[in-house]
């Protein structure tokens, strides 16, 4: 028994099960019977926020910046009932699970958007632990507040941390200099003005500061706070601290570093990867990293430099009274961060070893001046769908044809990068310019899924495809 009608005259619902048989025998598949069942309700709504210094009208789940953390066992069934009290339509995408298909929230191929007034009545089974997040799938909505952790806990394997932190990792727009994002983007797609913005392209970021950086937008956050009043992480030590690190920013990708700290990368994206240990940490927007440290004494600044941008969001670790200055530089931040480059799935999570059955050349492409970003020449809805059939190995050759970051996102599976020393499993990879990457995907979730670029504006300006699973 799954799944709730939407109509406000009948709030409890209907309960339904997936239409698709195919969906529905997949989702009975994962469901133990013994599962937990989470239940959380969810109000997305406009509110008043205070990041620290600056208070912003914006939209949120429940009044906050971030949502409140979802925090689940692997397995669990959680059922989250919707309240849409936002001017606008919405749904909610639960970004890095394998879920079943209609639950997804993305409006036509998933389910129908949520009216303003409606509420919509989510359940699925939990199947991948992980730091994960979830967040609207409507035009710019994700660039507002709405977003928040989604933390799904591994029973057999706890980790043995002593203390554990979730940090979310923003660009701040709404309500910043009368800016708001569906503005921003309708901006953008009208074609942009370009003074001034040319030389800072190959940095990734599309929306850059004053020119003069006296109008002080994007603000960077973590968790809500900007560095006038930062999220403080508290601990003792010699204590083992797990920093979960979610990106959510729409159009920035973060070099992270703890002062006087190394860390060491333990998972991505839900999936371990064998440890690396590294002063700094390149994270593009959707991705998540899992990284482990052994707390000093004193207070010591944890800084998200956004790229390009030269500005940075921070954060305090205290294991002692002291004052942290988060603005001064950091020679953690002096050199190339760790990438997916230096990353690898141990073996226990890799895919199995196979050729793909098929191939799909999946070309990025675009550029400021148009702002027309496309996958192999079209701009979505045109793309032409990356087919697969049911049991088959998809290898997706991913190119970045343009001269900006892409974080490429994968809805519903989580691919493996192939063709390097050390394969490693993911469902968000940054694609810097020039790259390319083979990535390898079974088809074992039924159903119609959204592949783009987590760079908001570049995906709802066309980088984003069907990965259709037949
Ligand atoms: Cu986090 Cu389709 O997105
Ligand atoms: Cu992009």
């Amino acid at each position: 028994i799954t799944g709730c009608g939407t109509d406000p005259a009948d709030p409890a619902g209907e309960a339904v099960g997936p239409a698709d048989p195919a969906v529905a025998a997949a989702e009975t598949a994962r469901r133990a019977p013994s599962a937990r069942v989470v239940e959380v309700e969810l109000v997305a709504r406009e509110s008043t926020v205070d990041l620290g210094g600056t208070k912003v009208r914006t939209w949120s789940y429940g009044g906050t910046v971030p949502g409140a953390e979802i925090r689940v066992k692997a397995g669990d069934v959680l059922k989250v009932r919707l309240v849409n009290e936002l001017p606008a339509e919405t749904t909610v995408h639960w970004h890095g699970l394998a879920l079943r298909n209609d639950m997804d929230g993305v409006p036509h191929l998933n389910q129908d958007a949520v009216p303003p007034g409606g509420e919509f009545h989510y359940e699925f089974t939990v199947p991948d632990a992980g730091t994960h997040w979830f967040h609207p799938h409507v035009g710019a909505q994700l660039d507002r507040g709405l977003y928040a952790p989604l933390i799904v806990e591994d029973p057999a394997n706890p980790g043995d941390h002593d203390v554990e932190a979730v940090l979310v990792l923003d660009d701040w727009l709404d309500d910043i200099d009368g800016r708001d994002p569906d503005t921003q983007l309708a901006t953008l797609k009208e074609g942009m003005d370009m003074a001034g913005h040319e030389g800072m392209t190959m940095f990734g970021s599309d929306l850059l500061g004053g020119d003069a950086g006296d109008v002080d937008h994007p603000l960077f956050v973590i968790n809500g706070r900007t560095t006038a009043d930062p999220f403080t992480v508290n601990a003792k030590p010699g204590q083992q601290v797990l920093l979960r690190l979610i990106n959510a920013g729409a159009d920035t990708a973060f070099r992270f570093a703890v002062a006087g700290h190394e860390f060491t990368v333990v998972a991505t994206d839900g999936y371990p990867v064998e440890p690396v240990t590294t002063d700094a940490l390149l994270i593009g927007m959707g991705e998540r990293y899992d990284v482990v440290l052994t707390a000093g004494k004193g207070a010591f600044p944890i800084v998200a430099v956004a790229e390009g941008k030269e500005k940075r969001a921070a954060a305090i670790l205290r294991t002692a009274p002291g004052r942290a200055d988060v603005t001064a530089g950091l020679p953690e931040l002096i050199g190339r961060p760790t990438t997916v480059d230096e990353l690898t799935t141990p073996a226990s999570h890799r895919l199995a070893e196979r050729e793909p059955d098929v191939t799909h050349e999946v070309l990025l492409g675009g550029d400021m001046a148009s702002y027309r970003w496309t996958i192999n020449g079209a701009q979505h809805p045109d793309v032409p769908p990356l087919t697969v059939h049911e049991g088959q190995r998809a290898r997706l050759v991913v190119k970045n044809a343009t001269t900006m970051f892409h974080p490429m996102h994968l809805h519903g599976h989580t691919f493996q990068i192939a063709g390097k020393a050390g394969p490693l499993r993911k469902d968000t990879l940054l694609v810097l310019p020039g790259q390319e990457f083979a990535l390898d995907v079974d088809a074992v979730n039924p159903g119609q899924w959204m592949i783009h670029c987590h760079n908001l504006y570049h995906g709802e300006a066309g980088m984003m495809a069907t990965f259709s699973y037949l």
